[in-house]
């Protein structure tokens, strides 16, 4: 585990103390504002960042993200708890632990990009380098490196003020990678780009980080983006964490009426998938079982066909009471020439979108199998409109 934080709290005011008794007695953060006058930042935060996880905050403005993040590398100093980066306690760190962090282990991408006009492109991208005391050549050469992973080769000698501002949020990014950091904070880094442009910078991360693997924090308010690019979401509310989960828990089990808002408008059917929605089922036979066997099992289930495996799992058919009925009328003792081998199979990985059409032409549940064949679950059509519409299916 890469990040771990424990019982952190961060109250701006007079008498932070205080307010943290008044938390813990169940006193909302408007009352307590109302009252005190100090204002909550971060309630209580409790969670781990995995290494090389791509974990998102999200929430309303004012709900503590920024706090939170900052509170990380103690641009914004904590009132307590403890945050532990590779174990250490960086609570306990004196200065020059901190600065060594600071440059070392973390880097920072804003909204606003950061640039300092006066200096080129690269010069912008070598200032942490700088910082560090790192000879110009080297400094140099990493700076043209980190241009060239966020698509700005060629770039490296010009302005800011002759980029976009697409091009300009790659520069702070760069800058951010440069140091080559193992942790990346980035606090609504995309927010200032137009859509399109934004679109393309959230691919472009993707893209890094499946070849950088960091660690990153990324605050955002956009749900979209989250869902695109989180591993994990944690969603922020009045300085509480709400709820922390991958995109499909949180769009699946929304832990509070807050989170069911912030994801009711969601194209669920794009980010929910086949694993997350198919049932584990017992209803399947055997290669060995006879007709009669097919058959008794299917009536005992009200359903009309039954998928079949071998004693492995391993998907190898399905059969249709009609075929085993007649079967073992005429005195058939196995199955094997009514398994009907072309069925509809998915894997768990897909997403409901894909799997609708399937499910359109198909009167018998979607198998559901991983890479070797082996049988997970079905799906059956309700499950799908149920997981669409976001509810508890009907049974
Ligand atoms: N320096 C400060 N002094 C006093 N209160 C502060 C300070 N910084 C933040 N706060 C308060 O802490 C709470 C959390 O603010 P924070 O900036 O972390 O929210 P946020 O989730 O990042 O919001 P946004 O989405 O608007 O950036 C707010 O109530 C805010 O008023
Ligand atoms: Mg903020």
């Amino acid at each position: 585990m890469k990040i771990e934080i424990k019982n952190l709290y961060k109250i701006f005011g007079k008498s932070p103390k205080k307010v943290i008794s008044l938390l813990q007695e169940g006193m909302n953060k408007e009352d307590i504002l109302k009252k005190t006058g100090n204002s909550v930042g971060v309630n209580n935060a409790n969670f781990q960042v995995n290494e090389g996880e791509f974990f998102v905050i999200m929430g309303l403005s004012g709900s503590g993200k920024s706090t939170l993040l900052r509170c990380l590398n103690r641009l914004i100093e904590p009132t307590s708890g403890e945050i532990l980066i590779d174990g250490q306690d960086v609570l306990k760190c004196n200065e020059e632990e901190l600065r060594e962090i600071r440059r070392k282990k973390m880097a920072m991408v804003f909204q606003n990009f950061g640039l300092l006009p006066h200096r080129t492109v690269c010069k912008n991208v070598e200032f942490g380098l700088e910082i560090q005391g790192i000879d110009e050549k080297i400094r140099t050469e990493k700076a043209y490196k980190a241009l060239e992973l966020v698509g700005l080769k060629g770039y490296e000698e010009k302005m800011p003020h002759e980029l976009s501002g697409g091009m300009q949020q790659r520069v702070g990014l760069a800058r951010g990678l440069a140091t080559e950091p193992e942790i990346l904070l980035m606090d609504e880094a995309f927010s200032a780009l137009d859509p399109l442009i934004r679109k393309d910078m959230q691919q472009e991360m993707i893209e890094i980080q499946s070849k950088m693997k960091k660690t990153i924090i990324f605050i955002t308010h956009d749900l979209d983006e989250a869902l695109r690019l989180g591993d994990r979401i944690a969603i922020m509310k009045d300085g509480v964490i709400e709820q922390i989960g991958t995109s499909e828990d949180i769009l699946a089990n929304p832990a509070s009426e807050y989170v069911r808002k912030f994801t009711q408008d969601v194209d669920r059917t794009k980010v929910m998938t086949a694993g997350s929605i198919m049932q584990r089922t017992n209803v399947i036979i055997s290669t060995k079982d006879g007709p009669k066997a097919a058959a008794r099992a299917m009536e005992e289930q009200g359903i009309s066909s039954i998928y079949v495996t071998d004693k492995d799992r391993i998907l190898q058919g399905i059969v249709k009471i009609d075929d085993a009925i007649e079967s073992y009328k005429k005195g058939e003792k196995d199955i094997s020439d009514i398994i009907i081998k072309e069925v509809a199979v998915t894997s768990p990985e897909t997403s409901i979108a894909e799997l609708l059409p399937i499910a359109k032409d198909i009167s018998y549940p979607i198998a559901v199998v991983d890479k070797e064949n082996k049988m997970l679950g079905i799906i059956k059509r309700s499950t799908i409109i149920a997981g669409i519409i976001g509810e508890e299916e009907c049974r």
